[in-house]
This record gives structure tokens, C-alpha cells and sequence, in this order.
């Protein structure tokens, strides 16, 4: 999909400050640092819109990036940081629980993994939490530039193993840096939104 448009329209922790026009959201999760708001800037080809940092914890709010005036990216802080003090870890869990469990717009949810790593007991909880509540996902094993061509394939199974993906989900290896799997992710995004 070719992106003309690209706003932060709303910055958000709580429900009331959702923004309120209804159209489709796809939102990401994953553990903090594993790339999130990286993959959001290469899917729309825009530098830097989603704020990114080698320091975990840079995504702290809900930011919802308004796309061709017609659907949202809603970025999402990462789980599993535990420089991030208790107080904010305190909030993180409300304020992703009314998200995910009250927001009749999310259409589904890409959870990004580290293809370099075996995916994290919080990857794992979440992954089951989403399906929990019913929510389509995309899993997302992103930085493939940084292992060898011929491991790929065993770290998607051991991914899709120790999820227990569901039939009807999908793993994409990703990276923002080459682009490789853009196209198939927008594939499945665009099914998402508009079907
Ligand atoms: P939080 O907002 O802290 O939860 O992090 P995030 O998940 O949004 O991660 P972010 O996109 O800020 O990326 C974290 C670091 O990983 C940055 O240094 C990125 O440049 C790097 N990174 C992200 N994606 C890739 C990738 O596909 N390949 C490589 N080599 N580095 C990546
Ligand atoms: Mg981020």
C-alpha cells in the first residue's frame, strides 16, 4: 500500500482520549527495544514518524499515526523492560488491558519477535492473552538482517512452536532495515482492514 498521508493524530493512556472517528486500527505489541515503532516507520516509508531509540522504553503512551485518512497504526509501549520503575510498569498493565480488551475497532494486532531470539515468556503470555480475546494476529519476526539466511527457517518453527500459533495467524519475517517482508505484511494488513 502506498502511504500519501501520515499523521500522529492522538497521543493516549486512557480510554477518553482515543480518538473517536471509528475508522479500522491494526496495533503492534511486543517487548520493549524488539522494534516496533521501526517496523511502523519502514511499512509507511517515513524516516522517523514513529519516534525509535536503542534505549528501551521510548514508546510510553498509546501514539494512534492517522494513515490516508482512512485506518490507524496505533504504537504501543513495550513489555518486559526492567529499568522501567514500578510506578510505570504499574500503569503499563491498565492502560494496555482497556485498549485490548475494550477497543471494537482493532481489527488485529502485530506482535513483533526478535527472529534472532527464542520468543520471551512475556512474548508468550501475550500471544495467548490476544488470542484470549479473540484478536487476529500477525506475528512478526523482525531484524532478519542480522542472522544467516539458513537459520531463518528453524527460528520460524521454534517461534510458531512455543506461541502455539493458531491456524488462522500468520508469521512474516521482517526487517526494517532491507524491507524484506513489507509487502506480505501489508498483504495481511490490508485483509485485516478492509475485509
Ligand atoms: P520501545 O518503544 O522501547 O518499546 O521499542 P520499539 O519496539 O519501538 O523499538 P524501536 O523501533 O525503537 O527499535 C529499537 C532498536 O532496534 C533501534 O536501535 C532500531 O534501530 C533497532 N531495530 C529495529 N528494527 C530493526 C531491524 O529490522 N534490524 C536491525 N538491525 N535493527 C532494528
Ligand atoms: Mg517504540
Amino acid at each position: 500500500m502506498k502511504i500519501t498521508h501520515a499523521e500522529l493524530s492522538k497521543s493516549a493512556v486512557r480510554h477518553i482520549q482515543y480518538p473517536k472517528d471509528e475508522l479500522p486500527e491494526i496495533a503492534l505489541a511486543g517487548r520493549s527495544n524488539v522494534g516496533k515503532s521501526s517496523f511502523i516507520n519502514r511499512l509507511i516509508q517515513r524516516k522517523s514518524l514513529a519516534r525509535t531509540s536503542s534505549v528501551p522504553g521510548k514508546t510510553q503512551t498509546l501514539n494512534f499515526y492517522q494513515l490516508n485518512h482512512s485506518f490507524y497504526f496505533v504504537d504501543v509501549p513495550g513489555y518486559g523492560y526492567a529499568k522501567v520503575s514500578k510506578a510505570e510498569r504499574k500503569k503499563w498493565g491498565p492502560m494496555m488491558e482497556e485498549y485490548f480488551e475494550s477497543r471494537a475497532n482493532l481489527k488485529a494486532v502485530v506482535l513483533v519477535t526478535d527472529i534472532r531470539h527464542e520468543p520471551s515468556n512475556d512474548d508468550m503470555k501475550m500471544y495467548a492473552y490476544l488470542k484470549y480475546l479473540n484478536h487476529p494476529v500477525i506475528v512478526v519476526a523482525t531484524k532478519t538482517d542480522k542472522i544467516k539466511r539458513g537459520r531463518k527457517h528453524s527460528h520460524l518453527n521454534r517461534t510458531i512452536q512455543l506461541l502455539d500459533l493458531d491456524r488462522e495467524d500468520t508469521i512474516i519475517p521482517f526487517s526494517a532495515v532491507t524491507g524484506e517482508g513489507k509487502e506480505q505484511v501489508w498483504n495481511h494488513i490490508e485483509h485485516y482492514l478492509f475485509s
